[in-house]
């Protein structure tokens, strides 16, 4: 009986450690990250040459969000620049818009 219990607590510690992994390993995005991919795959255009000038404080939090919505680049003249990029750079890369947007803490420019 008493060694029938202890299986059981260990399971269920084994188990909720699993879960506290799975939830860490979780994405996650990284504004720091996606500062350097915005730099390296958006700026390269967007700095009012090639296109008009992008940086975190041009748009809303909201407005980044649906700039950034499922499918949406496909409207964007500059499509296939995004397609370059795997989903978690996207992520990494609203994360930092988002940081930096207009109504956000810190408004930012590109820096
Ligand atoms: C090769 C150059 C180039 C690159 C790289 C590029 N873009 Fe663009 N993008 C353009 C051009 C050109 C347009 C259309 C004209 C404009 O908006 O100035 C455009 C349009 C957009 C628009 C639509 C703007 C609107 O108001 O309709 C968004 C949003 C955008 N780009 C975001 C991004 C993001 C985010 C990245 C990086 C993942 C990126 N672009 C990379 C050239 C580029």
């Amino acid at each position: 009986m008493n060694r029938k219990w202890i299986f059981i607590f260990f399971t269920l510690v084994l188990s909720l450690c699993l879960f506290g992994l799975g939830i860490a390993g979780d994405k996650k995005a990284n504004s720091r990250k996606g500062k350097l991919l915005f730099r390296k795959n958006c700026r390269v255009c967007h700095d009012g040459g090639k296109a008009q000038e992008l940086g975190p404080y041009r748009k809303k939090i909201k407005e980044w969000e649906s700039v950034f919505a499922k499918d949406k680049y496909k409207e964007y003249a500059c499509k296939a620049e995004w397609e370059k990029l795997s989903e978690q750079d996207l992520l990494d890369i609203l994360a930092y818009l988002r940081a930096g947007a207009a109504d956000s803490k810190v408004p930012r420019g590109c820096g």
